[in-house]
């Protein structure tokens, strides 16, 4: 199928499956005019760099709700907000985090809405960057993780082994991130990763991309995404 028809498959199934995050804003809210907290974005994806969807929910609520905002975050005191990280792990995040929301109050307390602003802010590299773009401003950026390396080797049967894939999939996903509903895009990626196009035994008989996938029919799934011999 062509791109476009590709991306609507994706997104109608998100549609009516995705996951109901606490840091995420619903296709129906999104479509009723709702707009996404930037502070929020942010806030989840540096939690979830190196740390699962489960581990990071109870402290996303508690960051949340002693620091509701980014200007609060910047006033809090470098000790505090360290004992509310405990349990996270990888604390340069910790403090990165800190200096970020310093630097962003500083400038008024409002993030900056693309990529290459985004950038220039203490510990937001180009996965983040590309993801609150995406989810918070409605950037057309091309969002890649470890689960859409895997839907896009398996979606077009990509030999080539990871990690020198990268670059071919990543100009192919950016032939398939829509310029409407880019957010939701990459979020779906991430779901359809996680709960469908699994790592082991991915659960191919429900996934919207069925019949859309090269590899279906073809070869083992489980072999994509192909990885280079140590
Ligand atoms: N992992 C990283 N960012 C995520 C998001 N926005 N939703 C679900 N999983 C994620």
């Amino acid at each position: 199928a062509k791109p476009a028809t590709i991306a609507q498959h994706l997104l109608a199934w998100y549609d009516d499956n995705h996951r109901e995050l606490p840091w995420r804003t619903a296709p129906r809210d999104l479509a009723a005019g709702v707009r996404p907290d930037p502070y929020r974005v942010w806030l989840s994806e540096i939690m979830l760099q190196q740390t699962t969807v489960e581990a990071v929910k109870p402290y996303f609520r508690a960051f949340l709700e002693k620091w509701p905002t980014v200007e609060a975050l910047a006033n809090a005191e470098n000790e505090e907000v360290m004992k509310a990280w405990a349990g996270l792990g990888y604390y340069s995040r910790a403090r990165n985090l800190k200096a970020c929301a310093n630097a962003v109050a500083q400038a008024g307390g409002s993030f900056p809405d693309t990529e290459s602003g985004l950038r220039a802010l203490p510990g937001i590299g180009p996965y983040t960057a590309a993801a609150i773009a995406a989810i918070a401003f409605d950037q057309p950026a091309a969002v890649m993780d470890g689960n859409v390396e895997r839907v896009m080797t398996r979606l077009y049967m990509i030999d080539t082994p990871l990690p020198e894939a990268k670059a071919e999939i990543r100009s192919l996903l950016e032939t398939l991130v829509p310029q409407k509903r880019p957010g939701d895009f990459a979020q779906a990626m991430m779901d359809l990763g996680a709960t469908i196009c699994t790592p082991r035994r991915p659960r191919c008989m429900l996934c919207p991309l069925r019949d859309d996938c090269q590899v279906l029919g073809q070869a083992d799934p489980e072999f994509y995404p192909v990885r280079a011999p140590k």
